[in-house]
């Protein structure tokens, strides 16, 4: 996720260009930068960081046109949320051809931009950075002959991926050209302006009149008209419409918390997370990124998963699931306690570091402790650039986009779906799962978007049910195998924002101690969603209802028993068993979300905790 404006219009473009990025820096903040065309010449500057840095830059000599306002009326500018390349001032955007000719902007991820790119570097085009983006401009050169519209609709016809674009031509230098395929694009109507955003806060100080573009649509910004088009080039009429919401709320994109609109954006993050890495036929994973051959992955004798908190639990899925599918001995463990148990490992071990930011110092002081003893070191890591991304041998990114929200919620599903694509191909990869077995897992991960959005619409339940939930002070979460991990990451959303006292148990322990602690009316969330381990999980039920708990549980469709047993049940779609966790973690995520909201929280900065725990 990055963030992209443009304005074309008769005021200095850089303030209106700036104001924009500093409203979209929540999509992205590794680096930023702007293009404006000055007496029809494009002035590219670009810094990695913050806004703040770029502003810096922009004081400078070399931006002193581009600052004077006289004749830079039309600009583009780019936050980044690095994915193809680490933040660096060359991987910044915007980029380039070989000509300065054509300035692009993207935000999205080109799956296919190393064949361009080889193509390309044979035709004589020199690339600076490396990044996916950078093919869009040598790829406008290749491609123009005089119309702008024209290239650009040749060259999205050769992208495959997401995209959402805007470029600048010399030769043109009264119009942006914009198109969007999965990535948002936004045109804000002025008079004698128009301006284009990623997303509506950064129209907001301008304009509320707008216009979105749906997929395969480009339009056309001049000073005083958009047009849109199709891709094929047919016209298309589309009537304006008026933004109502605030400022802060149209940040979170009408959302009334960052943490809700990121579980809402789960469908779209695990969908990019996909992207690519499933072959064309459903039956293998593309996981180019991890180098281990499968000779190494033959000769692996243990793989280690260590991580901390959300992250962890994801890790406790992936143990079952490599276990399961690759037949190789898993360990899993919390980093803070890792290399205080002096782990055995060796060059016949894999490593795997899970981390949505990449800096946990827990997770990165285990990741060192790994490599000093010569295993293999894989990240699951959402934050390109991040110091256990660079440290690792090979990175294996969920695009999650950014997590403003303390609480984790959709870099820990696409974690889930990271865990799930290695453990297919280690399996795969090892000789131990053959592909009429990983089609039927893939298949399952193909649907788990759709799905997902429908357990998101039981939204309105979730909230009745946490209203009631909210009045107590202590709730228990019960599972067994998958369903254990996903009431462990549950308990956890459920305590960090509300601050309602959780815990969670493996379902068949209970009777071991803690069923003393469950009386009249106490609520218990039972998991339910593996059909293999149902009739034990249903007992455990039976035995917490009939100490009087009220039981939440969350079971598949088309379950008769577990409504019989439970005083409210939230459903989730059928599945295949070794991925129902990403979607049984949605309603408790809500549940969380409602009861934190209830109880009068500061839902995405709860107290004492940090978004990024850099210390130990
Ligand atoms: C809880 C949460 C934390 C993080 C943990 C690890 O909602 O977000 O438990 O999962 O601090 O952080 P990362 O994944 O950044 O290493």
């Amino acid at each position: 996720m990055c963030g992209i404006v443009g304005y074309v219009g008769q005021e200095p473009a850089l303030p209106i260009l700036l104001e924009g990025l500093r409203r979209l820096e929540y999509r992205g903040y590794d680096s930023a930068g702007v293009a404006v065309l000055v007496d029809g010449q494009p002035h590219v500057v670009k810094a990695v960081g913050r806004i703040a840095q770029l502003e810096e830059r922009l004081s400078g000599g070399e931006a002193s046109a581009i600052r004077s306002g006289t004749g830079a009326t039309v600009g583009i500018g780019h936050t980044r949320w690095a994915t193809h390349g680490r933040p660096s001032d060359t991987n910044s955007h915007p980029h380039t051809d070989c000509t300065g000719r054509f300035v692009v902007i993207h935000n999205g991820i080109i799956e296919n931009y190393l064949q361009l790119r080889e193509v390309l570097t044979a035709h004589g085009h020199v690339f600076r950075s490396e990044t996916d983006t950078e093919v869009i401009p040598h790829l406008l050169e290749a491609y123009y002959q005089g119309d702008l519209v024209e290239a650009v609709r040749k060259v999205a016809s050769q992208l495959h991926g997401a995209y959402a674009l805007a470029v600048l031509c010399r030769d043109e230098p009264d119009r942006i050209v914009a198109v969007r395929l999965a990535s948002p694009v936004v045109i804000g109507l002025g008079q004698g302006e128009n301006f284009l955003a990623s997303d509506i806060p950064a129209l907001l100080p301008y304009t509320r009149r707008v216009l979105v573009l749906n997929d395969g649509e480009m339009a056309v910004l001049t000073r005083d008209r958009v047009q849109i088009l199709t891709l094929q080039g047919g016209p298309v009429e589309r009537e304006p419409m008026e933004v109502t919401w605030d400022a802060a709320r149209a940040e979170k994109g009408g959302y009334a918390h960052f943490m809700l609109k990121e579980i809402h954006e789960q469908p779209q993050a695990l969908r990019d997370t996909l992207r690519g890495r499933l072959s064309p036929d459903g039956r293998r994973v593309t996981l180019p990124e991890v180098g281990l051959t499968p000779e190494e992955v033959r000769r692996l004798r243990k793989v280690a998963l260590v991580a901390c908190g959300t992250a962890s639990h994801a890790g406790l899925v992936g143990r079952y699931l490599i276990e399961r599918l690759a037949g190789i001995p898993v360990e899993w463990d919390v980093a803070s306690e890792y290399r205080y148990r002096d782990p055995m490992l060796g060059p016949d071990s894999l490593f795997v570091a899970i981390s949505q930011s990449g800096e946990t110092a827990d997770t990165l002081a285990a990741l060192r402790e790994a490599r000093a003893k010569g295993a293999k070191v894989l990240a699951i890591v959402n934050v390109v650039g991040s110091s256990i991304a660079r440290e690792a041998d090979w990175a294996l990114h969920t695009w999650a986009g950014p997590e403003i929200a303390v609480a984790s919620t959709k870099a820990y599903t696409t974690q889930l779906v990271a865990v799930t694509l290695l453990a297919v191909w280690l399996g795969q990869a090892a000789g131990r799962l053959d592909e009429d077995g990983a089609a039927r897992i893939l298949a399952a991960l193909r649907d788990l978007p759709a799905q997902a959005e429908q357990v998101l619409a039981q939204e309105a339940e979730v909230q009745r049910v946490a209203s009631d939930l909210a009045r107590h002070d202590d709730v228990f979460f019960i599972g067994r195998g998958l369903d254990y991990a996903v009431a462990l990451e549950g308990q956890l959303k459920l305590k960090e924002i509300s601050y309602i006292h959780a815990e969670a148990y493996p379902a068949g322990e209970l009777k071991h101690g803690t069923l003393a602690l469950i009386t009249k009316g106490v609520p218990v969330v039972a998991l339910s969603t593996q059909p293999a381990l149902a009739p034990k999980t249903l007992s455990n039920i039976q035995e917490v209802r009939a100490r009087g708990a009220a039981v939440i549980a969350v079971a598949l469709e088309g379950d008769e028993q577990v409504p019989r047993h439970a005083d409210t049940v939230f459903t989730i779609p059928r599945t295949d068993p070794l991925v129902a966790p990403a979607l049984a973690v949605i309603p408790l995520q809500l549940l969380a979300y409602y009861a934190a909201v209830l109880r009068g929280h500061d839902v995405d900065r709860p107290r004492n905790l940090a978004k990024s725990v850099t210390v130990e």
